[in-house]
């Protein structure tokens, strides 16, 4: 394999520029030209498409977001924009794409390999840690340190106002974000789609804990939680109890962008390096993962038909430290 490309696709998620600066200077260093595609799979269908060197990368190993930007493109959910995509990569002479992104990212490399025979690699980019077969995905690290990071900030002012405090997290279906961040920032309850959310009983936790002498509370909802979002709840909470002075903050894309962690940057190296290896090696249809901190491989399904979950047990942990 002489030539490769490289795209970011769905959410941007911090990290991913240091993925794509290992993917680019791996494939120089192994003696391969590299080209960069713009805005997604948009880019590959528009034919948004060009060289790269390993000086394009120089300065961005610290930056959030990504330099060829992103996109969720409609079009190339369908097989005629696949269609136009291969002939743009075929035309350019290219036979691998590494594609960093979310699962719905890696539905799309999957179908252009299994109809256009174009060898695609999956990274996990994503800030919801909610890929299938890996222990972690590229950006989440960051994003709940950011995260943790407000509800510090929110509890310094609850406290001074003896207020309970909604504070909304990212993570459309999976509640990684507001589970970690929630137990790191030390939070009095934590409200995920991975566990059924019951409103009542959420007042009857926030009577107790405040009958022990707590007198601010801080409630971390994952904004794709079953009973509602933030205000939905906090609303409730309000109309139902004698807590009425509530305040709801919605952290929102804050959480998506910033600096990269030191360990969203090391994974993002590992797994840039690996997959540009692995192409070279001949693998196809499959993704970049981490598994008890080694760096391997998984077929892109897996994505879909695993799941990612925390571990269950953190729930039960987080509400005996809450008393
Ligand atoms: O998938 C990453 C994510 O940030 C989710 O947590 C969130 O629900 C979604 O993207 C928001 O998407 P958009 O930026 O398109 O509003």
């Amino acid at each position: 394999m002489k030539r490769i490309a490289v795209l970011t696709s769905g959410g941007d998620s911090p990290g991913m520029n240091p993925a794509i600066r290992a993917v680019v200077r791996t494939a120089v260093a192994h003696g391969v030209e590299v080209f960069g595609v713009q805005r997604g799979y948009q880019g590959l269908i528009d034919g948004a498409i060009e060289e790269m060197s390993a000086r394009s990368v120089s300065g961005i190993i610290h930056h959030g977001g990504t330099i060829l930007r992103t996109a969720r493109c409609k079009e190339f959910m369908t097989a005629e924009g696949r269609t136009k995509a291969a002939e743009r990569l075929r035309g350019l002479g290219i036979e691998g794409l590494v594609v960093i992104g979310g699962d719905g990212s890696y539905r799309g490399a999957y179908d252009l390999w299994e109809e256009q025979q174009i060898a695609c690699v999956g990274i996990p980019g994503t800030i919801d840690n909610d890929i299938g077969g890996t222990e972690y995905t590229i950006g989440f690290d960051t994003a709940l340190n950011t995260a943790m990071e407000g509800i510090d900030r929110l509890r310094d002012t609850a406290a001074s106002h003896d207020r309970i405090f909604f504070v909304e997290v990212m993570g459309r279906h999976s509640g990684f974000i507001a589970m970690y961040s929630g137990l790191a920032g030390g939070a009095e309850a934590i409200l995920a789609p991975e566990n059924v959310t019951n409103i009542p009983a959420l007042v009857e936790d926030l009577r107790e804990m405040s009958r022990r002498g707590k007198t601010s509370m801080i409630v971390v909802v994952a904004e794709g939680d079953d009973a509602g979002n933030a205000f939905t709840i906090a609303d409730k909470v309000a109309e139902i109890s004698e807590f009425k002075d509530v305040r709801v903050s919605v952290l929102g894309h804050v959480q998506r962008g910033g600096t990269p962690t030191a360990f969203d940057r090391v994974l993002a190296l590992r797994m840039g390096a690996a997959a540009v290896e692995a192409l070279l090696a001949g693998a196809s249809g499959v993704m970049i993962v981490m598994e008890n901190n080694h760096i391997g491989q998984r077929p892109l399904q897996d994505a879909w038909n695993t799941c990612n979950c925390y571990d269950p047990d953190l729930f039960r942990v987080s509400r005996l430290l809450s008393v």
